[in-house]
């Protein structure tokens, strides 16, 4: 069955949202305030780089199932029987999550809204947010809106993928009609509905991304004693694996997670927990291990360079992740500045986001430009192109002794070595032993 849906806001969320369920045959308007995006979007470009996502753009614009629009004219309009909102929720100041987007189009639909219509949450909301709003605004509409919690778990990447073959998805309200309703939406999608109550929901999204921080810094701290014990974390990760009730997944140790979702959610939850009067003691931890992680390169290779005056370090990777063009809490943004502080000259490779410029860093768009006399290079992120280097040529543009810190483990060490070069990544060998931070 097609359903008129709205998706308000052209984000990540909100346009892959969009796209797929034109796809799966719902007539579907995205909206954005911002008019470049849409004229953008009418015009099929994406203003995300997410694989597939502009032929899904063109495929619903061909069938006619999918519109883009600014509420230039007003929202009324605009309004279909479900309403998805999609737009930031961005880290505040003090750790919680900005909810002034969200408020800012509930509000707006509330006050011209003529119809009744089913609003889905899909923007990142902490815990007691849809109650708040269906008490202090929804009530308040000439319309009768009802509320549903449907978090999104989807990464930058595979976005597409993870839509099509989710391993769940979670509805949450206190209204049995609307949630029948949204689950209508998802009919032609194999997999397990879980429906429960609004909280519940929410809770569930900060809840996996708690816990999968959680693994990522809880490997982390592994590789630290690996380097310890001269253990190697590759090892160490694939044996605990292997145990099903641990699983072989997020168990990557490296300078730790970035992205828009892990850094401001954990950060909120612990916000939100305190604003309850709960100490939320690992999630504070977890955080902790996460910037510390982002010392290692700094650390290691002042030690292993007589210090850092001087030294040419080429940084490569500037997106928090490869196949995305995001930079947020890229952990390369965190490093360059620590670098320059310690007085090191910095090159900044990286495939995309041409628009990162770190004052005192330097650009360069080749990496084997970048790597001429450098002391010492560091992996941020895994771009192949990073890891598929000609370590051989690599080694004849460097300076005698240099470096390569793997900073995602993700380079083969042995070529590396092979190549006369000196290499360290995170709790993958021995030679660190006893010099963890
Ligand atoms: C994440 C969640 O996976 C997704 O469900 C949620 O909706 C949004 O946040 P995303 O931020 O796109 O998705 O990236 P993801 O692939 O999960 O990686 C997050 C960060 O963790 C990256 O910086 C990545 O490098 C890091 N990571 C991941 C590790 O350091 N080790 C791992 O083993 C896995």
């Amino acid at each position: 069955m097609s359903t008129n849906v709205t998706v308000i806001g052209t984000g990540y969320v909100g346009l892959v949202t969009g796209v797929c369920l034109a796809h799966s045959g719902h007539s579907v308007t995205c909206v954005d305030v911002d008019k470049a995006k849409i004229e953008g979007l009418r015009k099929g470009v994406s203003p995300i780089f997410e694989p597939g996502i502009e032929d899904l753009i063109r495929e619903g614009a061909d069938s006619g199932r999918l519109t883009f629009a600014t509420p230039a004219d007003g929202w009324a309009p605009l309004i279909g029987d479900i309403v998805f909102v999609a737009v930031g929720t961005p880290q505040s100041d003090a750790g919680a999550a900005d909810l002034s987007q969200v408020r800012a189009v509930v509000d707006a639909l509330c006050d011209e809204a003529d119809k009744d219509f089913v609003m889905v949450m899909k923007s990142t909301v902490p815990p007691g947010t849809g109650e708040a709003l269906l008490r202090r605004h929804l009530s308040c509409a000439q319309a009768d809106i009802a509320y549903v919690s449907n978090p999104e778990f989807l990464r930058e990447g595979h976005a597409i993928d993870d839509w099509f073959a989710p391993d769940r998805i979670v509805l949450g309200s206190a209204d049995p009609k609307a949630l029948d309703a949204v689950t209508a939406l998802y009919d032609d999608i194999e997999s397990e509905v879980v429906r429960t109550d609004t909280a519940s929901a929410e809770t569930i999204k900060y809840a996996s991304n708690a816990f999968l921080s959680t693994k990522i810094s809880f490997v982390n701290e592994i590789a630290n004693v690996c380097d310890c014990v001269g253990a190697d974390i590759d090892q160490v990760a694939h044996g605990i694996g292997m145990d099903k009730r641990i699983g072989p997944d997020f168990l990557k140790a490296g300078i730790g997670y970035g992205g828009s979702c892990f850094p401001k959610d954990t950060h909120a939850l612990d916000f939100i927990s305190m604003l309850h009067g709960y100490e939320f003691r690992l999630l504070k931890s977890v955080i902790e291990v996460n910037s510390r992680q982002r010392l290692l390169p700094v650390l290691r290779l002042s030690r292993m360079l007589g210090g850092l005056e001087d030294r040419v370090i080429v940084i490569l990777g500037l997106t928090f992740k490869p196949d995305t063009d995001d930079t947020r809490e890229a952990p390369a943004l965190e490093i360059v500045p620590l670098f320059l502080e310690e007085g090191a000259k910095v090159r900044m490779v990286d495939p995309m986001a041409p628009e990162v410029l770190i004052p005192g860093a330097e650009r360069v768009e080749d990496v084997y430009d970048a790597l001429a006399g450098a002391d010492a290079v560091v992996l941020t992120t895994e771009w192949p192109q990073f890891t598929g280097l000609d370590w051989e040529r690599v080694a004849s543009l460097m300076s005698g002794s240099a470096v390569v810190f793997d900073g995602r483990n993700a380079l083969d060490q042995k070529a590396v070595r092979a190549a006369g070069l000196r290499y360290v990544g995170v709790g993958r060998d021995g030679e660190h032993r006893g010099t963890v931070v």
